[in-house]
Parts: C-alpha cells; structure tokens; sequence
C-alpha cells in the first residue's frame, strides 16, 4: 500500500538526536528547545516562539492565553481549534462556511456575521490544505471590531500570504510537527507572537503554571504540554531543511496536477486551486472533491482506491456535525463544509513520495473514477 504519508529525514536529525543522548539532556528546556524556539520564530518573523508537544497543545494554550470569552472560527477544521473554547465553556461560539474555491474560511460570510453584531473577542483562522486564507479582510475586521486574532497555521509551513509568511499575523499563532508537516518531529508544536506578555503567559501555561519564586504554590492551572530536547532536536534539523522541503511539496503538487489534467480528471473532480493572488499552494496535502455530477461520495472512492494500494484520508467532518457538539451551533447552514465533507479526500501527500508512486497514484485515481 502507498501510505497517505511517508515523512522525509534528510539533514542533521541523527547528529543533533545523537547530541542529546551524548548530553544526557532529554527533557523540555534543553539546549535544542531553545534553539529550535528562536530559528523557528525567526523563520516566520516573529519575535518569540514557545515550543510544545504538540498542534493541539498550541491551540489549547492560546485560547487560555487569549482568556476567549466569545469566538468566531470556521467550520471546517480539526477538533484542535474549538476544544480549549468549549472546556472553557466559551459562549457563543459563531462557526463560519467555506469558500468553494479554496476551502478556507469564506471572509465575506465572517464579515456579514461581524455586521450582524456577533458578540465575540477572538476569530480563529485556519490556512488549510495548501492554500493561504485571504487576511487582509479579516486584519481588517479583527481591527474595526476589537477582536484578536488566533491563527492556526498548523498544515501552513513555508506557506506565505501576499509574500508575507502564514504565522506572521496572529496574536497568537500555533504550528503543528505531527510527522505529515513539512517540518516534523513525530508529535509537536509552536505557539510564535510578538507580544513579551502573552509569550510569558503561555510559557507558564505549557509548564503546569509553576511560579518562579513560589514553584510548587499555584495560582493558575496549566498543563505538562513541553517539548522535548529529543524532539526539538528532530525539529530543528528538519527545519533546516525547510526550503528542500517546500520545493519537493511543489514539486509533488505540480506533477498530480499535470497527471491528473492529463487524464481529464478535472471534468469530474475539482483539482486543488495553484494559487491565490501571487501566492503558490504549498500542497502541504492534494485534495481532490468530486463534482456533483460523480455518483460516488468520497467514502466509497476511498475504499476502492484502497483496494487499488492507494491509502488515502477523507477530508474534515466539520465542527457543526460532531456529535459531541450537539445542540451547541444552531441557526445556520454550511452547505459547502458539508459538501467538501462528503466529496472530498486527499491522496498520499508526504515528503518521501517518489514520482513513481504518485504515477500509480494518479493512474488508480483515474481507474476509480473513470
Ligand atoms: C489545522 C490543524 N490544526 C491543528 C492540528 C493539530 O495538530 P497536532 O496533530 O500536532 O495536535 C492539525 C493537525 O493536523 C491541523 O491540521
């Protein structure tokens, strides 16, 4: 079976794992943590980077950072973005619809949402898939309205908007390095912002909220979410490679699109937008939604392509459907995150693809959906 992901260790990760082990440092506020903190900010512009052990992790402590009261957030995303608002039993939570076009959050719908008097403090945007969301408009809101801004820019690495790069524009805003990200260490995160204060602030939550003078006397309940030396050493090597790394991601993304164009998919499945503006896709997955015309939803194209080798993931279930979130979002339609939910799947995507296994890819896309 071609797996959905294959992660590519191409640089220092054995020297810099070896390092730590030879150090005998292993744990959080190692030497690599440090390290992988400040190259990793500096990668996207930021002033400070806070290292944790995982995306989820990053999410939850900027929205307790962030102290959220009311949020507005879209609807089609990972469960990360919402569980931190709905433990702090944050009221209302506004979802918003996709854009058909690039699947991220549709701005003109969160502008009509902001006009109809939405009471929340904080709109959270997720990049999604490859392709950037359009900030300008929601920099725009965010400063008419008084909102902050989380951005989750956790599939965006090496992704820019405008030329600026994704994780440059939250208050606070949150990376993943699970093994499918273009810079992985296995499990873990990064919460990067400008701002001294709530950089301190989600220091201490990541570390139990231990107080320097008082250690074990808490005011303020936090979490063990610290990164490892072991993987920030991993981290660090990986993004080194970053560059390498996005031109591969490209590279993989153009040659789908040239197979699949080939073949005449594009008649009956939508082939992942190239570009926004100026700004290319990264491809961080290839999505692909089957047009209404296709009879198969994406559950069946996936089991078939199973059969064929191909492992292959369906896309988001959106927010609005969990059922653990039942009751909690009413009054409005998403009809495009319920139709990319239904159509849409994405084929094996990783770093470590060769052009041989996405030719056998394309070709047992072809044969399912032909
Ligand atoms: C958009 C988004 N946010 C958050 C996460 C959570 O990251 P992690 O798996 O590191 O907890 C993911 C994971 O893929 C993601 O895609």
């Amino acid at each position: 079976v071609i797996p959905v992901n294959t992660p590519l260790f191409d640089g220092n990760e054995k020297r810099y794992l070896a390092e730590c082990i030879d150090s005998g440092w292993l744990s959080g506020d190692g030497p690599f943590v440090t390290r992988f903190e400040e190259a990793f900010a500096e990668s996207v512009g930021r002033r400070f980077g806070i290292a944790v052990s995982s995306g989820t992790a990053a999410l939850d402590i900027a929205v307790e950072a962030l102290e959220v009261r009311g949020l507005i957030a879209p609807t089609f995303t990972i469960i990360s973005c919402l569980q931190q608002a709905h433990r702090r039993n944050v009221r209302p939570i506004w979802l918003i619809d996709s854009d058909p076009v690039t699947w991220n959050m549709d701005v003109e719908k969160l502008a009509e949402r902001l006009k109809g008097g939405t009471p929340c403090d904080t709109i959270m945007i997720v990049h999604t898939y490859g392709l950037p969301v359009d900030m300008d408009p929601v920099m725009k809101l965010a400063q008419r309205y008084s909102l902050r801004v989380i951005e989750d820019a956790a599939q965006a690495h090496g992704l820019t908007y405008k030329g600026k790069p994704c994780g440059s524009f939250g208050d606070l805003s949150t990376f993943s390095f699970y093994s499918n990200k273009l810079v992985t260490c296995g499990e873990g995160g990064m919460i990067v912002t400008d701002n001294e204060d709530l950089a301190e602030e989600c220091r201490s939550l990541r570390n139990l909220c231990f107080q320097p003078e008082k250690r074990f006397v808490h005011e303020r309940l936090g979490w063990n979410y610290r990164m490892s030396n072991l993987q920030a050493a991993v981290g660090l090597a990986q993004l080194e490679r970053l560059h390498a790394h996005k031109s591969r991601k490209r590279g993989m993304g153009h040659l789908y699109h040239h197979l699949l164009l080939h073949m005449g998919l594009d008649n009956i499945v939508q082939l992942p937008q190239r570009f926004v503006g100026a700004d290319e896709n990264m491809f961080w997955v290839y999505g692909l939604v089957l047009s209404e015309r296709h009879k198969a939803n994406a559950r069946l194209v996936i089991d078939l392509l199973h059969d064929l080798g191909v492992q292959c993931r369906p896309f988001f279930c959106p927010m609005h459907k969990q059922p653990i979130f039942a009751g909690r979002f009413y009054g409005e339609n998403y009809p495009v995150a319920e139709r990319l939910y239904e159509r849409g799947f994405y084929i094996p995507s990783g770093l470590g693809i060769t052009h041989e296994q996405q030719r056998v890819v394309a070709k047992a896309v072809c044969e399912v959906l032909g």
